[in-house]
């Protein structure tokens, strides 16, 4: 057969004239320059104001009445909340086709786990370690989102949290820096897939930069103080790794940090964010967070709000309308150099460039699309299998699950057993609570009408009526098994929904106490949005499954891993204290100078209770059971230049198929400054069939053993080392090395 052979010549040329080969970067910059040099100064401004439409609201609404003709006029560069093609067609219309640019607007919504195929709670898929998984979720979620008219989502939420607190532990990957790069770099590949210009993709949003999750009291918005060191150890690695991942946007938080609002913070977003980290995206300011800086007392009215936060490096400006109110006035005068309006407008063009808005400012209006892939099977079955892989099995006393699918009556008890809104979580964004698979739905859809099945709610999450506790009771006793549906409101966790203590609200545990009583066997299926002090329940219920809040599939999930079609294999990722006195309580914490040691007198303790968390950092158990052998290291003596290879071997000594995340932390003994008595600084994720052993390595670099020292140099230094691999951050077999 005659080959077609182009000459080398030939395609050489063309290769160099693919756009995909050129950096296409420099092209964008080029057309971002022309579109910014024919700009005047207030379409500049105009593209640094950001509306919420004001029939759905993320935060306090601020009444205005221009804001079409703001859009007309092009003094609205991006819009929030404004879902369905129908709206952003007509407001992107009202933008492209009145303006005298013709720039479209970027739509910006809160696609924080799931469009309109819910996930679980991000809390919860963190739990599962598994990044393809989450990865492939948010996949889902933007090319759901993509269709519908939505092209940046306000996500991932990658701030590390200690307290159990604060509500929003929900949106996070938990209290480890290490594990939460990796979650946060994952979900930023989900989001923008390979390029912002492929028709599934939206732009990412890493927040809320910076350290929000470290309120004092765990009180939403409230005072954050803390060290440099402590900021880069801790808090900055996961936005570091989303920066690292490509993300395009980042967004300021409501918080301070020792002293500094974040959202008028140059360090922090000019200094750190786009020098340090040469980070080339836009900073959106939170909800109003620029006019707070009034509340934060450090700017005296809106023009200096206005003045602080554009000389900081913020970029873009959500709500509050200072840009649009002072901006020109400020260049006018001089206390805002017109340099930093361009760097700002080049950063926002940039994004759109990128995202194809140029060429098609409807790309994202796809009413085909839309109707095709929005809760399509295989979406679905996405969001099912994050949901088994993200629940954690915390107790199965005497093996009592997996359930036997032959057992003749179940009786479901708890006001969360048919609950279809709260499986969707604090952030349901466009979820739909009528498609959502509630537990007892779950049950009847795996069990068909094989197994009798009762629900009964027995009281609400939260008040004290204890009127339906008779029946309950009584449905109890004629029950095989009792599956308890208990623990909190979606509405319960998310933003401004801080809680003062941890337990199981309202009149739950009563009734749990007296179906327990009935001496059946009884499961506890917890849904809540953070970590809670089920003392008595982890004493007195023989099987407990953490549940969070699974999304649309809930109740198939649950049912899959009830009766054994999945193997539960998720972990913890955040730590559950045995009491909220002992919060903040992490597993990577300090030894201090008298560590608690049991039994001496002087240490670090509570006269009350315990120092020990009620379940730890790594925590979740299986059907099956893997056994540990000890450490093997190639080397006992490292240099900086070498790696340490280190191999345990994990069998599976029970009788189930299942996962096992094998974790790997480290201790520096002795350095310069205090370091932690465990870091996380590797996992693996694998498949065991019963019997069957696999030997897990691990590499360990210096680069893995870096930290900010006394001179706040990011190095590793040398010394003495104790590496430990297990199944949870307690349980761990251990070893050491030294690091010349
Ligand atoms: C809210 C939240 C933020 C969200 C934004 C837009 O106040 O703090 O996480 O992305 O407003 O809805």
């Amino acid at each position: 057969m005659k080959k077609n052979i182009i000459p080398a010549v030939l395609l050489t040329i063309m290769i160099a004239c693919n756009p995909k080969h050129a950096d296409k970067d420099a092209m964008i910059d080029k057309k971002v320059d022309s579109v910014l040099s024919k700009m005047t100064l207030e379409e500049k401004i105009g593209q640094m104001n950001q509306y919420s439409v004001q029939w759905n609201p993320t935060g306090p609404v601020s009444i205005r009445k221009n804001d079409l003709d703001d859009i007309k006029h092009g003094k609205v560069g991006s819009m929030l909340n404004c879902t369905g093609i129908e709206y952003a067609t007509r407001y992107q219309k009202m933008a492209v086709d009145s303006s005298r640019l013709h720039i479209p607007m970027i739509f910006g919504y809160d696609v924080i786990h799931g469009y309109k195929t819910t996930f679980p709670i991000p809390l919860a898929t963190a739990c599962s370690w598994d990044m393809e998984l989450i990865e492939k979720g948010e996949r889902v979620s933007a090319t759901e989102a993509a269709a519908d008219g939505v092209n940046w989502t306000f996500a991932p939420m990658v701030d590390i949290a200690h307290d159990a607190r604060w509500g929003r532990v929900i949106e996070g990957a938990g209290e480890d820096p290490f594990l939460g790069s990796q979650i946060a770099a994952a979900r930023v590949r989900g989001f923008q897939g390979k390029d912002l210009a492929d028709t599934n993709s939206i732009v990412a949003c890493i927040k809320h930069f910076a350290a929000y999750g470290a309120p004092e009291g765990g009180r939403d918005y409230n005072t954050v103080d803390m060290s440099e060191r402590m900021l880069r150890e801790i808090y900055l690695p996961p936005y570091k790794a989303a920066v690292d991942a490509g993300a395009g946007t980042v967004m300021s938080s409501f918080n301070e940090i020792s002293g500094i609002p974040t959202t008028s913070d140059k360090w922090l977003l000019t200094d750190l964010l786009k020098k340090e980290w040469g980070f080339k995206g836009f900073v959106v300011s939170d909800w109003g967070s620029v006019g707070e800086i009034i509340n934060h007392g450090v700017a005296e009215n809106r023009e200096e709000a206005a003045m602080l936060s554009a000389n900081a490096g913020l970029d873009m400006e959500m709500e509050s309308g200072t840009y649009r109110d002072y901006l020109a006035i400020l260049v006018k005068s001089g206390k805002v150099s017109e340099h930093v309006i361009d760097d700002a407008v080049r950063r926002i063009l940039r994004i759109k460039f990128k995202l194809g808005l140029f060429d098609n400012p409807y790309r994202f209006m796809n009413p085909e699309r839309k109707k095709k892939i929005i809760f399509c099977k295989e979406h679905l079955e996405v969001a099912r299998d994050a949901a088994r892989k993200s629940i954690v099995l915390l107790k199965n006393d005497k093996s009592l699950l997996p359930l036997s699918k032959k057992i003749k009556s179940i009786v479901v008890i708890g006001p969360l057993g048919e609950s279809a809104r709260d499986m969707l979580g604090n952030w349901e964004a466009s979820g739909d609570p009528s498609r959502v698979i509630t537990l007892v739905a779950g049950l009847q859809n795996n069990l068909g009408n094989k197994v009798k099945i009762k629900y009964i709610k027995g009281c609400d999450v939260k008040g004290n009526n204890k009127a339906e506790f008779p029946q309950a009771i009584a449905a109890a006793r004629k029950a095989d098994v009792v599956l308890l549906a208990m623990g909190e409101k979606a509405s319960m966790s998310g933003e401004n929904q801080s809680r003062a203590f941890l337990n199981i609200p309202g009149v739950q545990e009563d009734l749990m106490k007296k179906i327990v009583e009935t001496g059946k066997p009884v499961v506890l299926l917890l849904f809540n949005g953070r970590p809670l002090t089920i003392n008595w329940e982890k004493e007195n219920i023989p099987a407990i499954l953490e549940c969070w809040f699974p999304g649309i599939e809930a109740g198939n999930a649950i049912a899959d891993v009830l009766f054994g079609d999945y193997n539960p294999s998720a972990k913890l990722v955040i730590t559950f204290p045995y009491t909220v006195g002992q919060v903040p309580i992490y597993y990577n914490h300090k030894n201090s100078g008298k560590p608690y040691i049991k039994g001496f007198q002087w240490g670090s303790r509570y006269n009350d209770v315990t120092n020990e968390p009620l379940y730890c950092f790594g925590y979740g158990l299986s059907y099956t059971h893997f056994d540990y052998s000890g450490i093997t290291l190639r080397d006992t003596v490292i240099s900086m230049k070498d790696t340490l290879q280190v191999s345990v071997e994990i069998k599976n000594t029970g009788h189930y198929e299942g996962e096992e995340i094998a974790q790997l932390y480290i201790r520096d003994l002795v350095a310069s400054v205090t370091r932690p008595v465990k870091e996380l600084k590797g996992f693996q994720k694998i498949m065991l069939k019963p019997g069957e052993s696999k030997h897990v390595k691990f590499a360990v670099t210096e680069n893995d053993l870096r930290f900010w020292n006394k001179d706040m140099k990011f190095v590793a230094e040398p010394g003495k080392f104790q590496v430990f691999v297990g199944t949870n951050s307690q349980n761990v077999k251990e070893s050491e090395f030294w690091l010349k």
